[in-house]
């Protein structure tokens, strides 16, 4: 099972990269005021304990989302009809130096390191636009990295693997070297071959609302 103190610094790192409330230890896992039109609320567990089983079955309002690491087959058992599932994830992590590369950012590219509060954000650009993206923070000793992105025009060049290394420089430079991540099936092949491990899946049900 996800350790807690791994679910606590990813849910706290996730809350500190998109600027919402800190996450608060509720029912056997983690809640969060997310506030946003389409995601009120979430609710992260590392099982499916008396807490998710309460809100699987009292929460009848949309955008409410409830986040549990289990696979999704698992998790279907376990929700009334009204739940969807959502696009699986994967929680991952990396306790050693990634995968080195001899990728050199081409002359067009340009990398950009800035600070938005305790956020670290690498851009990579060209010209005005950002091509490239990809967050760190870190929490109790982790290095929780987040929102890992590449323009569509300009994937499979090595830009997000780029990034990433960026990133870990600057956690090693605070002398962290031990990195939690949740990843979509894309990101997923790219941390795998940075040498990043599975660590658990993560599961998200919703009750969809009016978009
Ligand atoms: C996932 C994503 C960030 C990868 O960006 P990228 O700049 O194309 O990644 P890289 O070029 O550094 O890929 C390095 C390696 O990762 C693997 N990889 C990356 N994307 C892959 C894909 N779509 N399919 C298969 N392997 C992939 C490959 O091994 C690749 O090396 P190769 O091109 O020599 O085969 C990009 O596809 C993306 O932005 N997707 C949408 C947003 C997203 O899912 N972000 C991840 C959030 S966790």
């Amino acid at each position: 099972m996800v350790a807690d103190h791994i679910l606590k610094a990813w849910i706290t790192g996730w809350a500190i990269t998109r600027g919402v409330s800190a996450p608060i230890a509720e029912y056997d896992g983690y809640g969060v005021d997310v506030g946003w039109p389409q995601q009120l609320q979430r609710y992260v567990f590392a099982a499916p304990g008396d807490g998710f089983k309460l809100l699987a079955n009292t929460v009848t309002e949309p955008w409410v989302f409830l986040k549990v690491c289990i696979a999704p087959e698992q998790v279907a058992t376990l929700l009334p009809s009204r739940w969807v599932i959502q696009q699986q994830r994967y929680m991952m992590v990396c306790n050693r130096p990634m995968a080195q590369s001899k990728f050199a950012l081409p002359d067009e590219y340009e990398l950009q390191v800035s600070h938005e509060d305790a956020v670290t954000v690498v851009r990579i650009t060209m010209g005005e636009e950002t091509i490239a993206i990809g967050r760190i923070v870190f929490v109790d000793g982790y290095a929780i990295y987040d929102r890992i992105e590449t323009h569509a025009a300009h994937r499979r060049r090595g830009l997000a693997s780029f990034i990433m290394h960026t990133l870990e420089r600057i956690a090693l430079d605070e002398g962290i070297t031990k990195g939690i991540l949740v990843a979509t099936e894309q990101g997923k092949l790219l941390y795998e071959k940075m040498g990043w491990e599975l660590y658990s899946f993560y599961t998200t049900a919703v009750i969809p609302g009016d978009k």
